[in-house]
C-alpha cells in the first residue's frame, strides 16, 4: 500500500479529515486489512478512566494481515534479511512463504507446550529470527508476547517474568555481540529461581556453549520443532485483546507494562510507517532499533510486514568488527531506508568519517532517527556523510506508550530543521500545556507536550495495574495524555522536543527509572540513601550521575563505588551503570523530606551558585558541601563503565 500523504496539499486533507471526522477517517484506513468479522463503532473514550477503544466488535488476526495476505502474490518476495553478528557467518534471506511457515511451526510448538490464548509469553532473545518468529507466533494463537531487552540483567528479568506471571519464557544459550558472547541461559536461569510461575523455558541453540538443561522444565527449540507440522490456523482475535506488553520505566516504582491491543495498534503501526518512511515495493528498509524496544516492535516486525516490505534484521553492533560495519550492510543490501537513533549517530561520528569512505551508500534515500533529541552536530554529521546531504531525514518523536510515530517530518511537506520533529501525524492532536494543564495556544510557546483526543496507536492500560495507567498519563492534567515531555512549538508551528520533565533519564536512548537504579544502589549495605540524576553527555545523550550518602565515610571510596557500581549493573543492566557516583554526608531535601532531584543536576550541569529557590531545603548549606565534592571530583579520572 501507497502513502497518502505525498504532498502539502495531501497532508493538509488528511489532517484536517481526521480531526473533523476521525471515525471516518480511521474506519478508512481500517478497512484496508483483513477482518474476520468487521468492526461496527470506530471509537468509545474517555481520558478519565481511562476506556479507550477501536474498532468495536471487530475480529482480527495481525499476522493474516503481517503474513498470509501476501503470500498469493509476494511469497517468494524476502521478508527479514538477516545480518549475523560476525560477516564471515552467513547471511540468511527469509521470504514471506518461510516466514509464515516458521510462524505456524512455532505457534504449534506454543500449543503443544500449553500456551492457550491470552497467556503469556516472555523472551529473552538476542536479534536472531527466532525473536519476531516467536512474537507473531503467540500472536497467531492469540498469546500476549513481552519481550525484554537482551541487555537487561537477570533482576530486571524476573521482575517482568512475574509482573506478567508468564508461565513460558523462551531464551537462547547464550548471544553474540560484538566480540562478546553474553550468557543468556545462564542469566535467564538466575531471574527464574525467583519466578516459580515458570513451568518451561524454550532454548534457542546460537552460540553452543556448554549450558544446563534442567530436566522437565527446559526445552530446545530445534528438538519442539520436530514434533509438529507447520500449518496453524490463527486465531479469531478480538479488536481490543491484548497483543503485546512491553515495559517502559517511570519515575517511580517498577517498570510499567504497556499494553498494546491488536486491531488498532496495526492500523496505527501500518499507517505511520507507510507515511514517514514511504518505502515503495521494490525498497530495502533497515531499522537498528532492537527489538526488546517499542522500535523494534513497531517500525522492524509489525510495521514492515504489514507493508510486505524487505527488511534487514541485524544481530550486532556497527562497531564490530569496525566503524564500518553498518556501511557495508548497507552498500551489500542496497538499502535505501535507514532508521537508527541519535546515540549511535554521536557514537560513530566519535569514531571519524574514515570507516565510511570505502563506501558508497549511494542506495540510501530516506533516513530516520528516533529515541531522544538529536543535536544540531550529529544531526548535520548523518545529512552529510551518511545521507551525503541528498537524504529527507525524519526526526521521529513517540513513545512506548503511544504505540507509533506522532511527529515526525514529512517528506515532500515539511522543510528541514535540524532538532525539530515538526508536525503532528493525522489523528494527533497535540497540546502544549502550562504547569496548570492550560492549553498554550498560538505559535512561539513551550510547556508540556501532551494530546487531547485519541489516537489508535494509544496504550490499553498498565499491564494489571488500570490505576498506574490512569495515575501517570492521565491525572496531571484533566482531559489530557500527559507524555512526560516538554516541548516548543516556534513561529512557524513546528514542534521541537526539548526533553523530559520528570524524573526519567534517557541514556543512549534508553529510558531509565531514577528509582529501580536508587533502589540498586541502596541495596548495598553501606548505602543510606542515594539520589541519581542525568546529565548531558556527548555520546549518550545522558549519563547518569548519583549521589550516595553512606553511614560512615567510606574507607576505602575506590572500592565501594566499584562495588555499588557493579550492583546497579546486576540489578538492572549494564545500561544503568552511573558514570559518575560521588559520596555525600547527605541529600539536599525538602522539609517534607522529598530529595530535589533540579539542583543535583545543576550541580552536575556546573553550576555553583545559581539554584533558584532553595527556600524549602532543609539545609542549604547542603548545597555546598555538594559543590565542592563534584568540583574536587572533576580533577579525578572519570569512573564507571
Ligand atoms: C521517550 C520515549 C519511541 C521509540 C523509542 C523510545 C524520547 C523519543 C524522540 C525524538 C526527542 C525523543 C522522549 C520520549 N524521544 N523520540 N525524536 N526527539 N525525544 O521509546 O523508550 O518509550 O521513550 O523518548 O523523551 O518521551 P521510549
Amino acid at each position: 500500500m501507497k502513502s497518502e500523504i505525498n504532498s502539502l496539499e495531501e497532508y493538509k486533507r488528511e489532517y484536517e479529515k481526521s480531526i473533523t471526522a476521525p471515525e471516518e477517517f480511521w474506519a478508512e484506513k481500517a478497512n484496508n486489512f483483513v477482518w474476520r468479522k468487521k468492526f461496527g463503532k470506530v471509537l468509545e473514550w474517555n481520558f478519565d478512566e481511562p476506556l479507550n477503544r477501536w474498532f468495536i466488535g471487530g475480529k482480527l488476526n495481525i499476522t493474516e494481515n503481517c503474513l498470509d495476505r501476501h503470500l498469493e502474490k509476494k511469497g517468494d518476495k524476502t521478508a527479514f534479511i538477516w545480518e549475523p553478528n560476525n560477516p564471515t557467518e552467513k547471511t540468511i534471506n527469509i521470504s514471506y512463504n518461510e516466514l509464515h511457515k516458521r510462524v505456524c511451526r512455532f505457534a504449534n510448538v506454543l500449543l503443544n507446550n500449553g500456551v492457550k490464548k491470552g497467556d503469556r509469553v516472555c523472551m529473552y532473545l538476542p536479534m536472531i529470527p527466532e525473536l519476531p518468529v516467536a512474537m507473531l507466533a503467540c500472536a497467531r494463537i492469540g498469546a500476549i508476547h513481552s519481550v525484554v531487552y537482551a541487555g537487561f540483567s537477570s533482576g530486571s528479568l524476573s521482575t517482568r517474568i512475574l509482573d506478567t506471571k508468564a508461565e513460558i519464557v523462551i531464551t537462547s544459550d547464550g548471544a553474540y555481540r560484538g566480540s562478546k558472547t553474553i550468557p543468556m541461559k545462564a542469566i535467564a536461569d538466575e531471574a527464574l529461581l525467583s519466578c516459580p510461575n515458570v513451568k518451561k523455558v524454550i532454548v534457542v541453540k546460537r552460540t553452543a556453549e556448554n549450558i544446563k538443561l534442567n530436566a522437565g522444565k527446559d526445552v530446545w527449540w530445534h528438538e519442539e520443532e520436530n514434533k509438529v507440522n507447520d500449518t496453524c490456523q490463527a486465531a479469531e482475535m478480538d479488536a481490543e485483546n491484548i497483543l503485546f506488553v512491553l515495559y517502559t520505566s517511570g519515575s517511580t516504582g517498577k517498570p510499567k507494562g504497556i499494553a498494546h491491543s491488536c486491531a488498532s495498534y496495526m492500523v496505527y503501526a501500518d499507517y505511520t510507517f507507510r507515511n514517514v518512511f514511504h518505502c515503495s515495493q521494490n525498497d530495502v528498509y533497515w531499522c537498528t532499533a532492537d527489538i526488546g524496544w517499542i522500535t523494534g516492535h513497531s517500525y522492524l516486525v509489525y510495521g514492515p510486514l504489514l507493508s510486505g516490505i524487505t527488511s534487514v534484521m541485524f544481530e550486532g553492533i556497527p562497531t564490530f568488527p569496525d566503524a564500518g560495519r553498518w556501511w557495508e550492510i548497507v552498500d551489500k543490501n542496497k538499502v535505501n531506508i535507514f532508521y537508527t537513533s541519535p546515540t549511535a549517530i554521536r557514537t560513530l561520528e566519535a569514531l571519524g568519517s574514515d570507516p565510511i569512505k570505502k563506501y558508497s551508500l549511494s542506495s540510501l534515500k530516506l533516513l530516520g532517527t528516533v529515541g531522544e533529541p538529536i543535536n544540531s552536530s550529529a544531526w548535520e554529521w548523518y545529512h552529510k556523510n551518511i545521507g551525503k546531504e541528498k537524504c529527507f531525514i525524519v526526526d521521529t518523536w513517540w513513545q512506548t506508550e503511544t504505540g507509533g510515530i506522532v511527529i515526525s517530518p514529512l517528506l515532500n511537506v515539511s522543510e528541514q530543521k535540524p532538532g525539530y520533529a515538526m508536525l503532528p501525524l493525522p489523528g494527533i492532536q497535540l497540546v502544549i500545556a502550562n504547569a496548570k494543564g492550560e492549553e498554550q495556544k498560538g505559535n512561539d510557546v513551550e510547556g508540556i507536550l501532551c494530546i487531547k483526543f485519541p489516537w489508535p496507536g494509544m496504550l490499553r492500560t498498565v499491564y494489571g495495574d488500570h490505576e498506574r495507567c490512569k495515575k501517570t498519563y492521565f491525572s496531571d492534567f484533566k482531559g489530557l495524555y500527559f507524555s512526560g515531555d516538554g516541548c516548543k512549538r516556534d513561529k512557524d508551528g513546528d514542534y521541537r522536543i526539548t526533553g523530559r520533565v520528570d524524573d526519567v533519564i534517557k541514556v543512549s536512548g534508553h529510558l531509565l527509572g531514577t528509582a529501580e537504579i536508587e533502589n540498586a544502589i541502596n541495596q548495598h549495605l553501606a548505602v543510606v540513601e542515594s539520589a541519581v540524576v542525568g546529565y548531558p553527555h556527548e555520546i549518550k545523550g545522558s549519563a547518569i550521575g548519583a549521589f550516595v550518602a553512606t553511614f560512615k565515610v567510606p574507607e576505602n571510596s575506590e572500592k565501594l563505588k566499584q562495588e555499588i557500581i557493579e550492583q546497579v549493573g546486576k540489578a538492572v543492566g549494564p545500561i544503568a551503570k552511573p558514570e559518575k557516583l560521588f559520596f555525600v554526608h547527605e541529600l539536599p531535601k525538602t522539609r517534607s523530606g522529598k530529595i530535589v532531584r533540579r539542583i543535583l543536576k545543576k550541580i552536575l550541569e556546573g553550576e555553583t551558585e545559581n539554584f533558584g529557590d532553595i527556600s524549602t531545603l532543609i539545609d542549604p548549606f547542603v548545597i555546598k558541601e555538594l559543590v565542592k565534592v563534584v568540583s574536587s571530583e572533576k580533577k579525578f579520572a572519570k569512573i564507571g563503565l
